[in-house]
């Protein structure tokens, strides 16, 4: 399903060359080796799509720097985490206990999240998370050493509630998937959205990543709310957008955050025609950097960038950051962490810095499918920085 990418890369570059003519000293040793980035994504499955877009997006990022960061080449080692929690402490220590990474980055899926962010904890290994947006990863479970470049569930789904108000919106039905990211996004909005007024007619969740949607769209249709309110994402998102055409509930309007449309155009463009969502990112966002991340991976993959990829793609510029501040030595944890802490990311979705907590504090978008194109309506909530309640580095 993965394709090549299923094998052990390795990005081009002659290691070390220029160093051979001199007498290696501990350090010119260590600077020949490569540095190794573990990359615990789901390979099949509904989050496939999700791991390729991470994969893909880091890649170019180091490609872009001549496949090397601070001098040193860089080898990807991959594990599949099969969107399993349960085997996600043993999927990670594959990699750093195992493999013995420099970097570990990954999940796509928050359940998968709560264990790796456990096992980085304890091995103090440098963390970067370039999905997944299990709150608690930059909350109470915290580390110096565990990062985000993409969001979390809070974020990208509270300042719906107030644009749902705003669009006079006032009861509404809930859907999702029941796992930590299904529910704590769902809380997010509703949460925003009962304090401001709205009323929630019903919440409903099927497991994850069941896809049987017929007896809840039957049930949405009878309740006939003001709107609904979804996360379902990967192909579950596209079967979901599609359903809900196809029972013919699209008088009533979907609303979720971008997680639910990214990825179903322009297959499904007819079904996704007017869904509104928030998201830290769109396509059609006109900035330097934006274009000209668009441009390197079409040119690269040939398909369109999703945000996905410029979660992974951040991932490398931050990594980046961290490595070049260390003169490319991946043991200097500190100077990393240090310089990690202050960089400001020029990313294609605007640029970003961390939180206190490690958490991008980013602008939230409000989109629209408008003619079977994602439509940037504006912003929804300006520098959105999540509060990382009972974060202890913070
Ligand atoms: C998550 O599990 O945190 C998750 C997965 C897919 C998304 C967004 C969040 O698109």
């Amino acid at each position: 399903m993965f394709g090549p990418l299923n094998r052990r890369s390795v990005l081009t570059g002659i290691a070390g060359a220029a160093a051979l003519g001199f007498v290696p000293t501990r350090f010119a040793i260590g600077q020949q080796a490569k540095i190794k980035v573990g990359l615990l994504l789901s390979h099949g499955g509904a989050y496939a799509g999700p791991g390729i877009g991470v994969t893909n997006g880091i890649k170019l990022a180091l490609a872009e720097r001549g496949g090397k960061i601070a001098g040193r080449e860089v080898e990807f080692v991959m594990v599949d985490d099969e969107s399993n929690p349960a085997k996600g402490p043993e999927n990670t220590h594959r990699l750093v206990t195992g493999e013995k990474v420099d970097f570990l980055v990954g999940p796509v899926h928050s359940g998968v999240a709560m264990g790796m962010v456990k096992v980085a904890r304890e091995t103090e290994v440098l963390t970067i998370i370039p999905n997944a947006g299990f709150n608690a990863a930059t909350g109470p479970l915290c580390a110096k050493n565990i990062f985000r470049t993409s969001f979390s569930n809070w974020q990208a789904n509270a300042p719906m509630g107030k644009v749902a108000i705003d669009r006079g919106y006032k009861n509404v039905v809930t859907i999702t998937w029941k796992y930590a990211a299904g529910e704590e996004m769902i809380n997010a909005f509703v949460d925003r959205f009962t304090d401001l007024g709205g009323k929630v007619v019903k919440q409903m969740a099927l497991p994850f990543p069941d896809t049987e949607f017929q007896a809840h769209l039957t049930e949405i249709a009878s309740l006939k709310p003001d709107a609904v309110y979804a996360f379902f994402a990967g192909s579950g998102g596209s079967k979901f957008i599609k359903d809900y055409a196809a029972v013919g509930l699209k008088s009533i309007p979907l609303l979720g955050p971008g997680f639910l449309t990214d990825g179903v155009l322009p297959d499904y463009a007819e079904a996704a025609e007017g869904i509104l969502t928030t998201l830290h990112y769109a396509d059609a966002l006109d900035n330097p950097e934006n274009h000209k991340f668009r441009a390197a991976y079409k040119a690269a993959y040939g398909k369109e960038a999703d945000f996905y990829a410029v979660q992974g793609y951040d991932a490398g510029q931050l990594m980046a950051v961290g490595l070049d501040a260390a003169k490319g030595d991946a043991a200097a944890k500190a100077a990393i962490i240090a310089a990690m802490e202050k960089a400001e990311i020029k990313s294609p979705r605007g640029t970003f810095t961390l939180s206190k907590s490690h958490n991008p504090i980013q602008d939230v978008y409000l989109r629209q499918v408008k003619g079977g194109k994602e439509v940037v309506l504006g912003v929804a909530q300006k520098a959105v920085n999540d509060p990382g309640t009972g974060c202890k580095i913070a």
